[in-house]
């Protein structure tokens, strides 16, 4: 389990964490309709996993909050504030782990991490490093700040997607798909790690995944997202015996070549 033995050189104490609020959300991209009526309270400080069939609508939810996707219809609040006006942006500090990680292919992991502290002026070249470092750290990527993004593992670039996401002292941490094609060691390390920032940074985390063991190991309560409706929101102990069939066929899918799921090939 990483850890940080370093003095903490965030401020996160000052900021608590925010929480986030649906009311009524409904999203289309012309007469497709991604996201239907979604009613949704997420407190701050809680772990909300939100889990669903691919196309279900989980990244689409996720844009919502940060304010790269506006509602059709109905409204997002994170603290007070209207999740679609840019100014919600300046004034809540929230950073998305992007599903595929999106780091800066030319420049080095030091480099990712530094390039919003340098853009947004927050301390001198000392003060950054000092940041950087101790991110770097949590993460136990010390010894790969001088390395490119190319030269990373799957594991290594997602937990640096992480460490560049913690630089900013989030209020609010959403990640999409954090341990997707991770073996189950690396997704169980990730999977503590948003556990213990919870703790260490008293942050707001949205998470989106497949990965059931990071559901119910991690969240505070899990929400299954299917077509688009929110079907359910339960606490993980409650998902283990879940009552909608839909949602049990998520959760434990049967291998069956005779299922419907299964399309024969036309030959
Ligand atoms: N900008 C867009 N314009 C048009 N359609 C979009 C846009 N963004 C997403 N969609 C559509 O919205 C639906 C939901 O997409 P989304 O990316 O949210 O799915 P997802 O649940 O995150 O899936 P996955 O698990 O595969 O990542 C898809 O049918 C997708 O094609
Ligand atoms: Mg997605």
């Amino acid at each position: 389990m990483p850890c940080s033995s370093t003095r903490n050189p965030f401020t996160a104490e000052e900021s608590p964490a925010v929480g986030v609020t649906f009311e009524g959300v409904n999203k289309s991209f012309g007469d497709h309709v991604v996201l239907k009526d979604i009613t949704l309270q997420i407190e701050p400080g809680e772990i909300f996993v939100l889990m669903g069939p691919s196309g279900s609508g989980k990244s689409v939810l996720l844009k919502h909050i940060v304010g790269l996707e506006a509602p059709s219809s109905g409204r997002v609040t994170v603290g007070s504030q209207d999740a679609a006006d840019p100014e919600t942006r300046e004034d809540v500090r929230m950073a998305l782990v992007f599903q595929a990680g999106a780091l800066f292919n030319s420049l080095t992991v030091y480099d990712n991490l530094a390039l919003y502290l340098r853009e947004h002026r927050l301390g001198n070249e000392g003060k950054i490093r000092e940041k950087v470092m101790h991110s770097l750290q949590i993460l136990s990527l010390e010894n790969a700040a001088g390395k490119f993004p190319s030269e990373l593992s799957g594991g290594m670039r997602k937990r640096v997607a992480i460490a560049r996401a913690l630089v900013m002292e989030p209020q609010l941490l959403l990640y999409d798909e954090p341990t997707s094609e991770l073996d189950p060691v690396m997704s169980a390390t990730i999977s503590e790690i948003i556990a213990s920032l919870k703790d260490q940074y008293r942050v707001t985390s949205v998470v989106v995944s497949h990965d059931r063991d990071l559901a119910l190991n991690i969240a505070d309560r899990v929400g299954i997202l299917m077509g688009g409706e929110l079907l359910t929101i339960a606490s993980p102990e409650a998902l283990k015996n879940p009552q909608d069939p839909r949602v049990m066929d998520f959760l434990n899918p049967k291998i069956d070549l005779h299922n419907p799921r299964f399309k024969k090939l036309e030959t």
